[in-house]
């Protein structure tokens, strides 16, 4: 190990979260040495080669440039956590699918085993980071684990430092964040420990924008941000039901909602329903904690915010085979965007996966199209019967379709040659806007029926 560097700092994990986030720390702090590991090898090659595992707008510049400096991507777990005093901890923390709290509780085996991992190799005392989104209280049976074992007089120090970047934005978001929240035992050696990690984030971020709290507080703050998130966009969600109804926009709700400035613009776009790996784990994952209390009405109130979810996609299914006169048997439609949002490849709880499969019941020929997400799209769909193609060239894909399915908000389809599209489609030909992005008025003079989301319906009959 090199003595030159200030700080030799780990982090088990390198996914969405993981790679990003340490790529940004050696970025800002050329003078600490930071690896990341993870077990999957593959995905180390990625992070090791010019093709990193994941598509983030900005993230490759900043790759290469630390890459081989001070920041390194192995697969040597053990060595590492011998080698570093701070480690942080980002290992993936699905819902559970088996046993008790199957479908709802967090599926903590992953996070565990790392434990037990850093308990093994250890041969100093460390601090430990919970980087990954964890049930309140994880962070005790993570200290039981750890001092537990009474192991040489070392000693772990446990802290929470959930992560807020989104996928898409998150080198900006780790550049500038809203906050960062640092969670500790109030203890003499916990607040030295936070005051470790409150030094490496304050090499680029102002203080007052770094929140220390307690550490019970801290995982609890991670899961209700994101359950107010979502609940936002489930709330904008079951107004545009209404709207459709009413022939109210509910763009022009949102805006007029969103400037009230206790209410905010943000997170108002009503849309096919959200998508990513984190907000349906995240509610579900305080659904169950408030149910393990006994909080059922609580529970309950957070579980709607989930099903106005899978309410809004039902809805895009039975809004399509309603105007295309209630049948898509052999009809070719056309997806446009399946990654959960835009500039990102990740699918994980894509809408454009419910979307795609309950076409396919339907008996739809489908046509899968996106910028960045196909290798997924085709994982996602494997096994899925029926008639499925995969077309990255957004006019191929349309061509000899019944209708345009737009389910990812990619800024490059509001730039397509409409007219060419429309020419080349079988008629009458539909448009669904799952993202309002496009321009409605122009697709309809065009000849399209355009059915946008949460707003009237453009159409020639
Ligand atoms: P991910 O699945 O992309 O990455 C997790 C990685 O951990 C995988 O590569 C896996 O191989 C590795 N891993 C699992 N067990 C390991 C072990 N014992 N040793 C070494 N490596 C191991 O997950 P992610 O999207 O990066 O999310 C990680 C955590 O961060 C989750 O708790 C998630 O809720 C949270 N989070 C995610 C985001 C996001 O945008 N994706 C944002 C904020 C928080
Ligand atoms: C979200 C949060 O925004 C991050 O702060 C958090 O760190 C992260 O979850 C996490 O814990 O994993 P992310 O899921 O990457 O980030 O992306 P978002 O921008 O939040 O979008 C989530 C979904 O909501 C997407 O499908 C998006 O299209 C949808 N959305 C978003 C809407 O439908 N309408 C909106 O107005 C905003």
């Amino acid at each position: 190990m090199p003595v030159k560097f200030h700080k030799n700092i780990l982090c088990i994990g390198a996914g969405y979260v993981g790679g990003p986030t340490m790529a940004m720390i050696a970025h800002q702090c050329p003078d600490y040495r930071v690896t990341v590991v993870d077990v999957d090898a593959r995905r180390i090659a990625a992070w090791n080669s010019d093709n990193l595992p994941i598509y983030e707008p900005g993230l490759d510049a900043i790759v290469r440039s630390t890459r081989g400096r001070n920041l390194f991507f192995s697969t040597e777990v053990a060595q590492a956590i011998k080698d570093n005093e701070i480690i942080f901890v980002s290992v993936n923390t699905p819902t559970k699918t088996f046993g008790a709290g199957a479908g709802m509780a967090a599926d903590l085996q992953y996070w565990e085993k790392t434990a037990r991992q850093i308990l093994t190799h250890s041969e100093s005392s460390k601090i430990v980071i919970e980087k990954s989104t964890l049930p309140v209280k994880t962070a005790l049976a993570m200290e039981c684990i750890l001092n537990g074992a009474e192991k040489n007089g070392i000693h772990f120090d446990v802290l929470s430092n959930p992560e807020f970047l989104a996928e898409g934005t998150a080198i900006k978001d780790m550049t500038e964040p809203d906050r960062v929240l640092i969670g500790s035992r109030e203890t003499e050696s916990g607040l030295k420990a936070r005051h470790e990690l409150v030094e490496i984030y304050a090499r680029w971020i102002p203080r007052e924008k770094i929140i220390t709290s307690n550490i019970w507080s801290c995982e609890l703050s991670k899961l209700v941000s994101n359950a107010f998130l979502a609940q936002r966009i489930s709330s904008v969600n079951a107004i545009s039901a209404l709207c459709e109804k009413t022939e109210a926009d509910v763009a022009e709700v949102s805006r007029a909602v969103g400037m009230d400035s206790r209410i905010g613009a943000k997170f108002l776009n009503a849309s096919v329903g959200f998508g990513g790996s984190c907000f349906k784990k995240d509610i579900l994952n305080l659904v169950y904690l408030c149910k393990h209390y006994h909080l059922d009405e609580v529970a309950d109130y957070w579980e709607s915010v989930v099903r106005i979810n899978e309410y809004q996609q039902e809805r895009f299914i039975l809004n399509m085979l309603n105007a295309m006169f209630n049948t898509l048997a052999g009809k070719k439609i056309c997806i446009l965007g399946f990654a959960f949002k835009a500039d990102t490849g990740d699918t994980r709880e894509s809408p454009a996966i419910f979307i795609a499969r309950r076409l396919m019941e339907e008996k739809a020929d489908l046509v899968v199209s996106d910028p960045k997400a196909l290798a997924n799209a085709r994982e996602d769909l494997k096994g899925a019967s029926g008639s499925i193609s995969f077309i990255e060239d957004p006019y191929e894909a349309a061509r000899g379709s019944h209708a345009i399915a737009l389910l990812t908000e990619w800024s490059t389809y509001r730039g397509l040659d409409f007219e060419k599209i429309y020419r080349d489609m079988a008629k009458p030909a539909f448009i669904f806007d799952g993202r309002n992005i496009l321009d409605h008025q122009k697709c309809f003079e065009i000849g399209f029926d355009v059915y946008p989301t949460g707003k009237p319906p453009l159409t020639h009959f």
